[in-house]
């Protein structure tokens, strides 16, 4: 499997952040890597789905897909929030261009060993990552993901709709819907008026909170 070797730079929370060598985008927001992470995916994303499985009552794991895997980030503060709120997930993430082991060790996130085991997971199958928390990472196109089952929440976290626009239509937000149960949540740090359109056009009720580290908005989704 090619892999790529982002470079790492840093952003105005003190946590860094890499550059796409191909595509020249960074992975995070400028204003803070680990304060976006924690605000739009965590925060609005995966607490708000943990609240809605307790008041269902459901006994099944959480389960989460990603677009763009990327430095493993949101993978980790999930599983650290998974054991703080003692839900268990499943979790499956996309990744196009995955990111050289070393690349994401040399980010210094964390000592805990967790996230390198998030980078070492093998790809294409389901590995146990605690007892909490299991990772199914795909190497594949997300504009060509197959969806492997349905899905609570989805963390959208492709690169900007200027930058990559073949990933924020109404068709890919469709597809990626009819993998979702209904009342799912979809977050994602972009608020593009295009996005909400596709986001609606795709059978989403679209809903604007506060972005996170000062900016203005953030959208989270809720499948009809
Ligand atoms: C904004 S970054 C976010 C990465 C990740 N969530 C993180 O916290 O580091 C976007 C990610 O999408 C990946 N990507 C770009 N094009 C893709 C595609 N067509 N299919 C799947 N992943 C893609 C990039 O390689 C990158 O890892």
């Amino acid at each position: 499997m090619p892999l790529i070797r982002p470079t790492i730079e840093p952003t105005a929370d003190g946590s860094p952040t890499l550059r796409h060598p191909l595509l020249g985008d960074c992975y995070h927001s400028v204003r803070g890597a680990l304060g976006e992470a924690g605000h739009v995916f965590i925060g609005h994303g995966f607490r708000a789905a943990c609240e809605k499985r307790r008041e269902d009552g459901s006994s099944r794991p959480l389960r989460i897909f990603e677009a763009g895997f990327g430095s493993g980030l949101n993978a980790w503060l999930t599983l650290v929030a998974a054991d703080e709120a003692g839900c268990p997930v499943e979790y499956h993430a996309a990744e196009l261009y995955p990111v050289a082991p070393e690349v994401a060790a040399a980010l210094g996130y964390t000592d805990d060993p967790r996230f390198m085991q998030l980078h070492a997971a093998r790809w294409e199958t389901h590995e146990r990552i605690s007892p909490l928390f299991t990772l199914k990472k795909q190497e594949k196109a997300l504009e060509r993901m197959e969806f492997d089952g349905i899905f609570d929440l989805v963390y959208y976290d492709a690169f900007a709709p200027d930058t990559q626009p073949e990933l924020w239509t109404a068709e890919l937000f469709g597809r990626i819907g009819r993998a979702m149960r209904p009342g799912g949540l979809l977050v994602t740090y972009s608020a593009k008026g295009t996005v909400k359109q596709a986001l609606r056009a795709a059978g989403f009720e679209v809903h604007r909170l506060p972005g996170a580290l000062g900016k203005r908005h953030m959208l989270r989704a809720v499948r009809l």
